[in-house]
């Protein structure tokens, strides 16, 4: 199977400032000599506990934040060196869907405006052909065109997260990160957007990096998994795999904590 993004050695440390007058100054591994490989079409879940640096590697992936070392080549490019065009490329094919799309939906704008913005950024279409992409684009997450004159304030937690997904589907990505997409949703809600998620990756030939704490939503989506400790990788490979026989004391008892019953289903 081809690799769509191989990511090797990665490596980020924060300083965090603390005490009195911040005169003591700590710091965190938050990426420690990280790699890992993402295959074209599948789902890659990265499991871990709080704190461990999932979101870390989600947001140097997309290069929100600047890594101290390290490699990422997305289609054989060397994403920590290229600019310009190609990085609007590269950037516009690697999409991120966020654990709270009220945080990250602009509160003064109208989804259609939101939605736009994406298209008008990477100049594709004129105005008509931006609208249709639009509307079926919206439709298809399950939403109406009503709906586009409307504030991110008038929705659910869940429609927002709609939004959120096609935002982040209207320019076609090929990777789409989702750091835990639905851990701020009800359990009732959460099932739906899965759901979404699943075909819209069948539809669009999606390949996804699912950071997410709920080991059940893993066994459900996931074709394979990252376990990752303190911003080092611990455990890696097939779902099942991992959660028939893992290797760390970490893993096993990540998969102890999830209710028996719900372990065994598929
Ligand atoms: N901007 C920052 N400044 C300082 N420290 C940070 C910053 N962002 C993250 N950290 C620290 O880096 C480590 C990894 O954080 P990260 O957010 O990547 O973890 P996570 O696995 O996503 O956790 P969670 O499951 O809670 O979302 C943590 O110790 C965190 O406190
Ligand atoms: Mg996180």
């Amino acid at each position: 199977m081809k690799i769509l993004l191989e990511a090797k050695n990665l490596s980020k440390e924060y300083i965090k400032t603390t005490g009195f007058f911040s005169r003591t100054r700590t710091s965190i591994k938050a990426l420690d000599n990280l790699s890992i490989n993402i295959k074209r079409g599948i789902t890659l879940a990265v499991v871990g506990e709080s704190g461990s640096g999932k979101s870390t590697l989600a947001k140097s992936l997309i290069r929100l934040i600047e890594l101290d070392k390290g490699s990422i080549k997305f289609k054989n490019k060397n994403m920590r060196q290229i600019s310009g065009d190609e990085l609007k490329v590269t950037r516009k094919n690697i999409q991120m869907i966020f654990q709270d799309p009220y945080a990250s939906l602009n509160p003064r704008m109208k989804i259609i405006k939101i939605m736009e913005e994406p298209l008008k950024i990477h100049a594709i279409g004129n105005s008509t052909t931006q609208y249709s992409k639009i509307l079926s684009m919206i439709k298809r997450v399950g939403l109406e065109e009503r709906d586009l004159l409307k504030y991110p304030h008038q929705f659910s937690g869940g429609q927002r997260q709609r939004i959120g997904i096609a935002r982040a589907l209207i320019l076609e990505p090929e990777l789409v990160i989702c750091d835990e997409p639905v851990s701020a949703l009800d359990v009732s809600v959460q099932a739906q957007i899965i759901q979404l998620l699943k075909s819209l990756q069948v539809e669009f030939g999606l390949t996804y990096l699912f950071i997410t704490h709920d080991l059940r939503i893993v066994r459900h989506i996931a074709n394979e998994v990252i376990v990752m400790k303190d911003g080092k990788l611990i455990e890696q490979g097939k779902t099942d795999i991992i959660f028939g026989s893992p290797k760390t004391k970490y893993t096993k008892e990540l998969l102890a904590s999830i209710p028996g019953n719900l372990l065994k289903r598929k």
